[in-house]
């Protein structure tokens, strides 16, 4: 069977949690392939709101397997947090969630060095959620990280301590005021190995294969956005992972050609959490309207996060890289009520009108070129199928898909499960 792959297209936040949840019903693995607590994965239903930071958003269906693949960093102590938060719904999480030996794991003096190195940075910080991301990955990638299969082994300790006091040094390096109590920061994160220690660690990329193999349907489902890739986004405003969709074969292990539907996903606007460069942002009403309305605050930092309008550059930027099949758009209910609504479709830079996303958007070299559209002003979020949704929005989203060359096969108008229009 094939793997789908959901990604976000954009700076991240697109709803991606939301969505995994509504389709879950459809697969039977839903599975993490980059990333960590840096991500911030919102759900809606029956009147709950639950985020998750690097457990699978198919968790709260009991038929689902939630696998958080090799290329995912897990930080145990955030880990043990959210099965923490997950006791009230009962589930028996040691039959639903399985962990990737080979995903490396964030130590408590990963957190230091990022936030060592950010403070550093000074106004050229990156904006980092602070969960140890860049640091954690720098190790793997340095050939120097532990890994959850360490674990099993009786001498992980002293390959704990091996690197935390490497990590010292390196804190020292960076010459920052940092206030911390590593024996605490240690004693926490040694209980939250054994939480973890308590669920089943496997070796997924064979777990994948069988999964394939038995006819099992696969969601891989992405963190951050494309624009936030290691390789491909605004650099060095990024994260440290590939988030586009070859991230989601090195990632769990699974081979190109069993790549299915890659669904993309986007905000009707653009949002965008932490520093880096943005040419549609706002910085006039129309942009707090986003906000105020979107209730666009991080869910994993909680601050407010930049608006602005669609960006179709950058977002068939996104389309090619990833190869999107299908797209979804979100959050069409936060636009109501503009009387005009505007899309970037061209950029200006350096003096000429590009289509193509330039080697860097810094430095002010890029000024936005807009098509404009009538606005609507009825409420969607109670709207259940295509037919009922504002003519002037369709229009929105015909001129989208013929611009992307892409269907947009579902528009959401609320936060809840329920309120997602599929659309014929
Ligand atoms: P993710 O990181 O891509 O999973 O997205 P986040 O959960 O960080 O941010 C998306 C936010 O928008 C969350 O608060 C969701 O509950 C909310 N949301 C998702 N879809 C919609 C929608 O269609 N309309 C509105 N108003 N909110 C939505
Ligand atoms: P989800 O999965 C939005 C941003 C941070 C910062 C940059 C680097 O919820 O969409 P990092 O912590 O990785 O060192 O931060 O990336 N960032 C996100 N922005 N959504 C996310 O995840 C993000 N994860 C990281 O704000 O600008
Ligand atoms: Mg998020």
């Amino acid at each position: 069977m094939a793997v789908d792959l959901l990604l976000g297209l954009q700076w991240g936040d697109e709803g991606k949690g939301k969505i995994v949840d509504v389709l879950t019903q459809g697969y039977d693995v839903i599975a993490r392939f980059q990333g960590g607590p840096n991500a911030g994965h919102t759900l809606e239903f029956d009147g709950i709101k639950h985020v998750l930071h690097t457990i699978p958003s198919g968790i709260f269906h009991k038929n689902a397997q939630n696998v958080v693949g090799n290329g995912v960093v897990i930080d145990p102590v955030v880990f043990q947090k959210e099965i923490e938060k997950l006791a009230p719904f009962h589930l028996d999480l040691t039959k639903i969630l399985f962990i990737s030996r080979k995903a490396h794991l964030i130590l408590p003096t990963h957190r230091l060095l990022d936030a060592a190195s950010e403070a550093a940075k000074g106004k050229a910080k990156i904006g980092s959620t602070l969960k140890g991301i860049g640091p954690t990955y720098m190790d793997k990638t340095g050939r120097n990280g532990m890994r959850v299969g360490d674990l099993e082994f009786d001498n992980w300790k002293e390959k704990y301590r091996a690197l935390a006091e490497k990590h010292q040094a390196m804190i020292g390096f960076y010459n920052v005021e940092l206030e911390y109590d590593l024996k605490e920061l240690e004693n926490e994160f040694f209980k939250a190995v054994e939480a973890l220690k308590k669920l089943p660690f496997i070796d997924s990329e064979q777990f994948m294969h069988e999964a394939q193999k038995s006819g099992k349907k696969i969601l891989a489902e992405g963190a951050q956005g494309s624009l936030l890739d290691i390789d491909f986004g605004t650099y060095p405003y990024v994260t440290s992972s590939n988030t586009t969709a070859a991230g989601a074969c090195t990632g769990l292990g699974v081979s190109p050609k069993s790549i299915g539907k890659v669904l993309g996903i986007f905000k009707a606007y653009t949002t965008r959490v932490g520093s880096g460069p943005f040419p549609t942002e706002l910085f006039d009403e129309d942009g707090a309207t986003m906000g105020r309305v979107g209730r666009e605050f991080g869910a994993t930092t909680g601050r407010p996060r930049r608006c602005g309008w669609l960006d179709l550059v950058a977002l068939k930027y996104a389309i090619q890289v990833n190869g999107v099949t299908e797209l979804i758009m979100m959050k069409a209910d936060v636009l109501s009520g503009f009387d005009t609504i505007k899309v970037c479709h061209a950029y200006q830079y350096r003096g000429t009108e590009i289509t193509h996303f330039p080697y860097t958007l810094e430095d002010d070299a890029v000024t936005p070129m807009y098509t404009s559209f009538k606005g609507w002003n009825q409420d969607l979020t109670g709207m259940t199928q295509e037919g009922d949704l504002p003519q002037e929005l369709l229009a929105y989203v015909h001129y989208l898909e013929k611009e992307l060359e892409v269907p947009i096969t579902m528009v959401s108008v609320g936060p809840d499960r329920t309120q997602t229009i599929v659309r014929g």
